[in-house]
C-alpha cells in the first residue's frame, strides 16, 4: 500500500513548552484515518506540524516518500496538501464563490465538482462568506480544499459547533470525497465517534500530546467498542 503521510518520532514545541511527544503514524492512499482526543491534547496542533505552521519540531514527516518537514507552509500546500482548519479560513467578506476562486488562483472556476458532492452550494455562491450558517461555512471551507485538488486532505474538527444534521451531511460528504481516492487525515473530539466510526478506515486516539491507541482495519468493529470505552462516548 502506498503511503501517502509518514510522521515519523515527530516531538512538537511551542517556544520551550513541548506539546507533542514522540508521535508517528502512517496514512496510506485512499484511506480515512481519524485522530480523536480530549480539547486541548495537541490534535490541532498536530496538524500544524505537518504544514509547519508556527511551530519547533524534531522527527520527520514525509509526503510520498519525500522529506516535508522543514519546507515552508506554502510550499506544502503546493504540494497538493489541503488543509481546512477549526475555524475554516473563509475569507469573511467577501463571496463564497470569491473564496472558492481565490484558492484556486484562478479567474473562472469550474465548480462542478463540488455541485455534485453539494448541490446546494449553488445558492449560496453570491453570499458573504460571514453570512453562512456554522455547518454551511465548515462544508464551503471543504469544497474550498476539494476544488484544490489535492491528494492530501487535512480536516480539523468538521463537525465542531454544528447540529447533528449538520453532522451527518459533512461527514456524507468526507465520504464523497474519500471515495473520489482522497487521502484524508480528519480531526475530531470524542463526541462525534459514532457518526465518524462509519467513514473512517481507522483511528488513533491521542491523549496529553502522545497517540496512546491506534486501530488497526482488520479489527475495526471490535476496538471501536474498545475506542468508545476508552473515550467514555455512549455507545
Ligand atoms: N500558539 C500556542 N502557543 C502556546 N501553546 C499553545 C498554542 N496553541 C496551543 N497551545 C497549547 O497546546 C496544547 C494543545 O493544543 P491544541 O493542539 O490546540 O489541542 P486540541 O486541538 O487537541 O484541542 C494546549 O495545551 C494548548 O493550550
Ligand atoms: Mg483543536
Amino acid at each position: 500500500m502506498k503511503k501517502v503521510l509518514e510522521v515519523i518520532h515527530l516531538d512538537v514545541y511551542y517556544g520551550k513548552a513541548q506539546i507533542l511527544f514522540d508521535v508517528g503514524f502512517t496514512v496510506n492512499q485512499g484511506e480515512t484515518v481519524s485522530l480523536i482526543g480530549r480539547n486541548g491534547v495537541g490534535k490541532t496542533t498536530l496538524l500544524k506540524a505537518i504544514m509547519n505552521i508556527a511551530v519547533t519540531k524534531k522527527g520527520k514527516i514525509l509526503l510520498n516518500g519525500a522529506d516535508i518537514t522543514n519546507l515552508p507552509t506554502h510550499a506544502i500546500a503546493s504540494k497538493a496538501v489541503a488543509y481546512v482548519p477549526d475555524y475554516t479560513g473563509l475569507i469573511p467578506g467577501v463571496s463564497v464563490y470569491d473564496n472558492l476562486r481565490l484558492a484556486v488562483g484562478r479567474k473562472n472556476i469550474d465548480i462542478t465538482q463540488a455541485e455534485e458532492i453539494y448541490p446546494e452550494i449553488r445558492g449560496l455562491l453570491n453570499r458573504r462568506a460571514d453570512s453562512l450558517s456554522g455547518g454551511e461555512r465548515k462544508i464551503t471551507a471543504l469544497l474550498r480544499a476539494l476544488l484544490m485538488n489535492p491528494t492530501l486532505l487535512l480536516v480539523d474538527e468538521p463537525t465542531e459547533g454544528v447540529s447533528p444534521i449538520m453532522a451527518t451531511r459533512i461527514y456524507g460528504i468526507l465520504d464523497r470525497m474519500k471515495k473520489s481516492g482522497l487521502t484524508v487525515l480528519v480531526v475530531e473530539q470524542g463526541t462525534r465517534f459514532n457518526v465518524l466510526s462509519k467513514i473512517a478506515d481507522r483511528f488513533m486516539v491521542m491523549v496529553g500530546g502522545k497517540i496512546v491507541w491506534e486501530s488497526t482495519t482488520e479489527r475495526v468493529s471490535e476496538e471501536i467498542e474498545q475506542i468508545k470505552r476508552f473515550l467514555a462516548v455512549g455507545a
